[in-house]
């Protein structure tokens, strides 16, 4: 949610003071306690490197921080594998047949159980064949699959070899898929036929082959068989997963690379059209995923049941159903559809069949299933739940008290959790069983992370006052740049201010210091949960052969948080025709989807003849935005035209939403 309207909502609950004490039972037993901030913050990177030693190194580290701002560099001299440590490691403590999977697929009857013994052979095999098709170490693999277990398993055979991965949300469409391989310089793509969406299999690899017309220096695509559906084939380039890793041996020998070695690319929105690619290390990427897994979750890893319910194609899935979980060694459960597969109690059936105790999911999935009612939840028995995490986008208090009330019983501990692709892990959160956590707050940095409030100019805010979010220090899991390109990294991050990171999040601090999110500042939008920038959806519109000029806003929505509302002006002059008018509408709305991915698709877009503008020529968003949200308009002086803005304002007013 953006601008004044989660601003007043804050504003009244900072009036309740009302927060959640744990219950003494949940504090005895935490993994957390408040000597661990006082540990942490007497000497953060002495607090890191015991973390880190909890990691298994082929060579431990003498170094911990090397700090050339804005670049670091953790453990540097230590070396490591991050398969062996997600999978080897807890074979041989002995736990070999513990469930590293409990796998639900869309279908109701599609269902496996993976043991780490199982993923050890797996993934095993898996590097055999990465390697057996000439991918070595520090080849990029781009990997755009459905969430079935082999895409987890394409992920750590990368990381056995030392193959950095980039995992491409199946949703992208395939001029998305095309941009993101090109830029990583990808020369080999693991993908599926298809995956299974609302009851129906959906394709993914015509996207590919039509992304590859592009690339051509794409050397071979390894094809899960997923849907059975009908794929089209390039002798010499296509390859069945099925033939090509069965094939090989369930032994492979893991090879130890540097800390810095780098693990991932995972591309995400800028405030330009062109996604940045954050690139990701090994040893502090996998010290901060698994410290924080373990100390937010409160994880115990002989009983508890994780599902975070985000898609493997983002930062969440890659730490939280990934990285984080395996390290710790937990049971996790992975689930391939949209919550109403099969049902509007879709979720809670699956709750109570396996016994999930944390789950881990996004305030727009909160807010859906307020609106799908409480009966669907209090039908189920969700009492094998102890915790509840949200992430994604800033939680409105009504969600967080619904979530605590009617998933959590009242009972569970709820951790509002703030950090992004950049971060690597979470970096603000209140720690269940020390924390009293503020309805809508993400409260307090997480031990060993320094974070501040501060105004324009860089000097930090005092209590009860709001400002931009930055992080002071480096920190492990920290982004090592953006892929190819370090001006970029540097100007995008350390150039606002000097030294800090700037993470482009609005945030307010409360009369006791405690933290509560805002939303984006800058030309970012998040939709759903799904981060998406002004200028990509623009650049989109423009591509359309009837299109003029196009300004996007995020506006403010109850169940999305944002949505987006595009003002587009034609080419074509004259009278547009209502029926035309519709037609085009849905058109361009399609002609989005196609080109970014179908979460891209703006919610309304209103037709004009002129967009607003300054004297100098630039589009007033903020105008825009009021518009959208129906605000009464700012101030109008320095636009050329201020009627231009008033007659958009009309037009929006008699437009309903085009929603789908
Ligand atoms: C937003 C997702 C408020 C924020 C892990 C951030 C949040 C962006 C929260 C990163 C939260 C994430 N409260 N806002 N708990 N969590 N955000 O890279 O604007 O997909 O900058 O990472 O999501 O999105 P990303």
């Amino acid at each position: 949610m953006s601008g004044g309207k989660h601003e007043e909502a804050v504003e009244a609950l900072l009036q309740e003071h009302r927060s959640f004490a744990p219950s003494a039972a949940f504090a005895a037993q935490a993994n957390a306690t408040a000597a661990i901030y006082d540990e942490a913050n007497a000497d953060p990177e002495a607090w890191w490197a015991k973390q880190a030693s909890a990691l298994t190194w082929e060579k431990p580290f003498t170094k911990v921080l090397e700090w050339d701002a804005p670049f670091a560099q953790w453990f540097s001299d230590g070396t490591l594998n991050a398969s062996v440590n997600c999978i080897d490691r807890h074979v041989t403590a002995g736990n070999g047949d513990k469930v590293a999977f409990h796998w639900v697929g869309e279908p109701e009857t599609d269902t496996r159980t993976i043991t780490y013994n199982d993923l050890l052979a797996d993934v095993s095999q898996a590097a055999n064949a990465l390697e057996s098709l000439g991918v070595s170490e520090g080849d990029r693999v781009a990997i755009y699959m459905p969430m079935i277990p082999e895409a987890v398993v394409a992920m750590l055979a990368c990381a056995r070899i030392g193959a950095p991965h980039s995992v491409i949300f199946g949703g992208f469409s395939a001029e998305a898929l095309s941009d993101r391989i090109l830029d990583a310089d990808a020369h080999f793509v693991i993908t599926a036929d298809g995956g299974f969406r609302r009851g129906e299999a959906s394709a993914l690899k015509p996207a590919v082959d039509e992304a590859l017309k592009t690339c051509p220096d794409v050397k071979a695509v390894l094809v899960v068989r997923r849907t059975g559906q009908e794929v089209a084939w390039m002798e010499g380039r296509d390859l069945w997963w099925h033939d090509v890793v069965a094939a090989q041996s369930t032994i492979h020998a893991p090879k130890a690379f540097p800390a810095e070695h780098p693990l991932y690319i995972m591309y995400t929105s800028g405030t330009t059209a062109a996604p940045k690619g954050i690139f990701h290390t090994t040893g502090g990427y996998l010290t901060q995923a698994s410290t924080t897994h373990r100390l937010v979750f409160d994880i115990k890893p002989e009983t508890d049941i994780c599902w975070t319910s985000a898609d493997i194609g983002w930062v969440t899935g890659h730490s939280y159903i990934v990285y984080g979980p395996l390290c710790n060694g937990v049971t996790s459960v992975m689930y391939e559809g949209t919550p109403d597969a099969g049902g509007k109690d879709r979720w809670w059936r699956i709750i109570e069949e396996y016994g999930v105790t944390i789950l881990y999911t996004a305030p727009t999935a909160i807010r859906t299933f307020m609106k799908w009612g409480e009966a669907l939840p209090a039908a189920h028995d969700l009492s094998s739940l102890r915790l509840l995490g949200s992430v994604g986008e800033p939680i409105n208090p009504e969600a967080w008290m619904w979530y605590r009330k009617n998933i959590g019983g009242d009972r569970c501990p709820v951790v509002d959790t703030w950090w992004q692709t950049e971060t690597g892990g979470i970096m603000i959160t209140p720690l269940p069983g020390v924390a009293s956590p503020k309805p809508g707050a993400a409260m307090t940095a997480f031990p060993g992370i320094s974070v501040d409030v501060v105004d324009n100019d860089g000097v930090s805010v005092p209590n009860g006052h709001g400002g931009l979010l930055v992080i002071t220090a480096p920190w492990p899991g920290m982004l090592r740049g953006i892929w190819g390109d370090p001006d970029r990294y540097r100007e995008t991050y350390w150039s606002h201010f000097d030294g800090v990171y700037f993470a482009g999040d609005g945030a307010k601090r409360d009369d006791d210091g405690d933290l509560w999110l805002l939303g984006r500042v800058d030309d970012v939008m998040n939709i759903s949960g799904h981060r998406l920038s002004t200028a990509e959806v623009e650049h989109a519109l423009v591509g359309h052969h009837a299109v003029a000029e196009a300004a996007v806003v995020g506006a403010s929505d109850d169940t999305t948080g944002q949505a987006i509302v595009a003002f587009v002006t034609l080419k074509i002059s004259g009278e547009v025709t209502q029926g035309d008018e519709a037609a085009l509408i849905a058109d361009l709305r399609s002609h989005v989807a196609l080109t970014i991915s179908p979460i891209a698709k703006p919610r309304q877009i209103i037709l004009t003849p002129e967009l607003p503008k300054t004297r100098s020529g630039k589009i007033m968003r903020r105008l825009l935005r009021d518009v959208a949200e129906h605000r009464s308009l700012g101030d109008v002086t320095t636009l050329t035209d201020p009627t231009v803005v008033k007659m958009i304002d009309a037009l929006m007013a008699n437009h309903a939403n085009d929603d789908d």
